[in-house]
């Protein structure tokens, strides 16, 4: 590895993949479908991949070159039928949150989605719609790329971990709504943590709820660009930890 080379962080979900999968299609209202691009910061792989059963297209991007590699290898072991190592590729050694215990249950959800041969062969025939980018930031991506998405999953690339403010927010979120199409979704995790900390705590008061109060400062900084869809982050935060507390946007 160079010396400025990244590890690989993360081997498998962090995120409940019923959390995702609920935001793009509550109440199977279809901001998905085989018609329709999907782009997603790669991780482990495991989002864009089950996406990949709903979507014509899903474009993958990640800053860190190591994390496109791993999904890539992944997409190898399933394009030749080794469905062992697509599942379980390689985890030893791996960051994972340092094997942080709260996110299991969601590595326990993504172990039995894979697992089912149904699933993973219908992925398996729509491989040539996933397209893996050179590694680089999303947001500059997005600036720079000429093509509109139905869903955006920013895992959790805007949360306070990845170093951003709430003021930063609106800066970031312009170009993520130049390229999303109307009634398209964009899924965020650890969203809680861009609020001001008097805000941020009712949330945490209230288990994985998504206040009034957070709702109206989120489409105040975000006027003009994009709102929040009440309906599709409450089915999401459902089927979700506490510690992600996702909010889905709209246009
Ligand atoms: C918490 S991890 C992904 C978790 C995901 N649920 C999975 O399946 O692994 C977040 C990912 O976002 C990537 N990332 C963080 N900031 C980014 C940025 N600005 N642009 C592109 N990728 C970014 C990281 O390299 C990492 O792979």
């Amino acid at each position: 590895m160079g010396e400025n080379q990244k590890p690989l962080g993360w081997s498998y979900t962090n995120e409940s993949l019923n959390a995702v999968l609920a935001a793009f299609r509550v109440h199977g209202a279809g901001v998905i479908d085989k018609r329709k691009n999907v782009l997603a910061v790669c991780g482990s792989g495991d989002i864009p991949f089950a996406l990949l059963e709903f979507a014509r297209q899903v474009v993958v991007v990640d800053n860190n070159p190591a994390q496109i590699d791993y999904a890539r290898k992944r997409a190898d072991y399933l394009l030749k039928g080794d469905y062992a190592h697509f599942v379980e590729p390689q985890s030893e050694g791996v960051y994972d949150g340092e094997k942080y215990c709260p996110f299991l249950p969601n590595k326990g959800l993504r172990d039995r989605y894979f697992q089912d041969r149904e699933t993973i062969d219908r992925i398996k025939a729509r491989l040539e719609g996933l397209v893996f980018c050179e590694p680089q930031d999303v947001f500059t991506f997005l600036e720079n790329r000429n093509q509109t998405f139905s869903a955006i999953y920013l895992s959790n690339v805007l949360g306070t971990f990845a170093g951003n403010s709430f003021r930063d927010f609106r800066r970031k979120m312009r170009p993520v709504s130049k390229r999303l199409s109307y009634h398209g979704r964009v899924f965020m995790s650890d969203a809680d943590h861009l609020f001001p900390p008097d805000i941020h705590w009712t949330s945490l008061t209230w288990h994985n709820h998504l206040s009034q109060e957070q709702i109206t400062l989120m489409n105040k900084v975000l006027k003009g660009i994009l709102i929040v869809d009440k309906e599709a982050t409450y089915s999401s935060r459902l089927c979700e930890l506490p510690t992600w507390s996702p909010i889905v946007l709209t246009k």
